[in-house]
């Protein structure tokens, strides 16, 4: 059986938490004045820490110091990891488990490839840790999506060439991340949002074992 790299984002992929960066971010922008919507937000996701700020100030016109800008990612994701203290497997997306022990017992090895942090911490809550051959998040690059950094270090530790690298993704900038890498992307979410993607699904519960099987099999 041949086999392909199967890499997932984490946050809005495999468990919900996009809402709660979400609604962090726009606690901390109403802090400093700034209000940004839903369709703005489209643009944070998969997007790392930094950039997110930056982002964020530039919407607002705001120009603050160095220091005033660390100030202000902590604020973050302190509020954001008090929004997942209490987390536990009920946050994973449905049908995730079921996707990842097929691609398991088919033998296809699986990474993670987010831009989070918080990565590690977030899969041991929900326990789904060890279902990962390799584990790449945001303390492993220096290179935010849309670089396809990320994912290119996954594909090195699976040692699955990048064009048999499959990437699912629910945000613009981790879509654009695997398209760049010259990687099937399939985006998870809204057509109008990632209609950059090889595929689009809603959720996981539209993607057949059949599906997975035809990816396996891809030439
Ligand atoms: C991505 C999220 O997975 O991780 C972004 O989509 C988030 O919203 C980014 O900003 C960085 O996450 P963290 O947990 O390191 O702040
Ligand atoms: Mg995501």
């Amino acid at each position: 059986m041949s086999k392909k790299g199967f890499i997932f984002d984490l946050d809005g992929v495999i468990v919900d938490t996009a809402k709660y960066h979400f609604l962090a971010w726009k606690k901390l922008a109403k802090s400093i004045g700034v209000d940004f919507t839903e369709s703005q937000n489209e643009q944070l996701k998969g997007v790392s820490r930094v950039k997110s700020l930056e982002k964020i100030l530039a919407w607002g016109n705001k120009t603050i110091s160095q220091e005033e800008f660390n100030t202000l990612m902590a604020k973050k994701n302190e509020d954001y990891l008090s929004f997942i203290a209490t987390m536990n497997e009920d946050e994973i997306l449905p049908d995730v488990p079921k996707t990842l022990n097929y691609l398991i017992e088919e033998k296809q090895p699986i990474s993670l490839g987010s831009a989070s942090k918080n990565a590690r911490t977030i899969l041991k809550k929900v326990n789904l840790y060890k279902k990962f051959d390799a584990i790449v998040d945001g303390n492993d690059v220096s290179k935010a999506k849309p670089d396809p950094e990320v994912f290119l270090i996954a594909a090195k530790l699976l040692e699955i060439k990048l064009e048999d690298c499959i990437v699912f993704e629910d945000s613009v900038a981790g879509v654009q991340a695997a398209n760049t890498a010259k990687m099937v992307s399939i985006g998870i979410g809204e057509k109008n949002v990632l209609h950059e993607a090889d595929y689009i699904f809603k959720d996981f519960t539209e993607i057949s074992e059949e599906f997975l099987m035809d990816l396996i099999k891809r030439k």
